[in-house]
């Protein structure tokens, strides 16, 4: 970075207190010409994203996997509907309530880079996926293939529709370390067979933070005549990418994950030529058979939550996907760089770029990873995910936009320290 930015970030870090959408839009703006590389490791701009943090003081908080709480910027937006909605009551839901979620939902697309007609808003990942899993037209004898790294709520769905339908579940492992695209793709491809209906992956690996070759997973699913379901829950808005690139048929999201959206809400992308295959969850009003609305009947529900989408996504383009993407994977790298070949320390994470962003999993040989955390929070105060499965055996460590350098330079001494 030149001179004159850092000095100019510099002169910002020491500004007051939190800057408000406005302020903050001003801010990027004046680094515009600063490439999203250089710009990751700049500890004062990211200071001055940090003001609009409210954080514990008691510990370091590294577990933003679960739940990318909110900026104050978007909190008091989201008190501001609360109230609204419960100002207007009634009159709300029964007047704009259903073409406002239609605009949060379109307004998602733009994000996703989706057509609007494929994008509703669910509740969660789980919502979503579950819909297509319990959703599909199976019959006894169908095969489904998904991963012992996916999420418990989707396998134990897997379960479930294998009780009821008799269909067959094929669960493979991936590796955490794999060394080419074809290796992860063969493996999924080796589990086909002329009966598989659906492949379930995940987009990025929870407990590893591994990012999975989608792309070309779909591509050979597809000429094998198999349907793509993307459990997106940690991709969507932590990284570049548009669903529809991915080229599979269904993607399932939180957005209080990534997007920092209030909790309650998610996506489901449905590819349009699939909408009509599915069974919804719970039955909507009559519609046409690809009309993705269909899928969408879920009651009385948290408009607030809604309506406070825009607000997030105004606020993550302030901050920028390239940018965002960036500074995750800058401060991932930070820390795991600097332990990754200690004697005591076990990465369960790719050091590839193109294989990891923000969420990285470590572990302590011979340790237990619930021993791990305990002494990373009541030692050295840092707040962290124990995994102890799946072959995966560490602590996922999940820093936010807003976590500086230092912060990780208490988690790389732990590391250092701990035998
Ligand atoms: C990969 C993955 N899929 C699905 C989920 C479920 O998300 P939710 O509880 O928001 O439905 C999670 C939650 O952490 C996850 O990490």
């Amino acid at each position: 970075m030149d001179k004159r930015t850092f000095l100019k970030t510099a002169g910002m870090a020491g500004l007051g207190g939190m800057l408000s959408f406005d302020g903050l839009s001003e801010l990027v703006k004046s680094v515009s010409a600063v490439s999203s590389s250089d710009l990751a490791g700049d500890e004062n701009f990211w200071a001055t994203v940090r003001k609009g943090y409210k954080l514990k003081p008691d510990y370091i908080n590294l577990e933003n996997g679960y739940y990318n709480f909110l900026p104050e910027q978007v909190l008091e937006k989201f008190i501001g509907h609360v109230r609204e909605i419960n100002l207007q009551g009634s009159y709300y839901m029964r007047t704009v309530q259903f073409d406002n979620k239609k605009a949060m939902a379109a307004k998602l697309a733009t994000i996703a880079g989706c057509q609007p007609d494929e994008l509703i808003i669910t509740r969660n990942t789980t919502e979503s996926l579950d819909m297509i899993i319990g959703g599909l037209d199976w019959k006894s004898g169908d095969e489904a293939i998904m991963a012992e790294q996916d999420y418990g709520a989707m396998l134990e769905m897997f379960k479930q529709v294998s009780k009821r339908y008799g269909i067959i579940n094929k669960v493979v492992s991936v590796p955490n370390h794999p060394q080419t695209d074809e290796e992860i793709v063969n493996l999924y491809a080796s589990a086909i067979t002329d009966k598989t209906k659906l492949l379930m992956v995940c987009h990025m690996i929870n407990i590893t933070g591994q990012i999975l070759p989608i792309r070309k997973i779909c591509d050979m699913a597809h000429a094998m005549g198999v349907q793509v379901m993307v459990d997106g829950a940690h991709s969507f808005a932590h990284f570049k990418f548009a669903i529809p690139d991915l080229n599979c048929d269904y993607f399932g999201s939180s957005l209080h994950k990534w997007l920092s959206v209030p909790l309650g809400a998610g996506i489901l992308y449905v590819k349009k030529d699939k909408i009509g295959s599915i069974w919804p969850l719970i039955a909507a009003y009559e519609r046409k058979p690809d009309d993705i609305l269909r899928l969408n009947h879920i009651g009385t529900h948290p408009v607030h939550t809604d309506l406070t989408i825009s607000d997030s996504i105004d606020f993550y383009n302030i901050i920028g996907v390239e940018r965002k993407e960036a500074r995750l994977r800058f401060l991932q790298n930070y820390w795991s760089s600097k332990v990754r070949d200690l004697p005591n320390v076990i990465l369960n994470t790719p050091a590839d770029p193109a294989r990891s962003c923000g969420i990285a999993n470590v572990g302590i040989k011979g340790m237990k990873p619930s021993d791990l955390g305990d002494i990373l929070y009541k030692k050295y105060k840092i707040y962290t995910a124990p995994i102890d499965g799946a072959g995966v055996h560490g602590c996922r460590i999940t820093p936010n936009v807003y976590t500086t350098t230092g912060e990780l330079d208490v988690l790389v001494t732990a590391l250092t320290e701990i035998k």
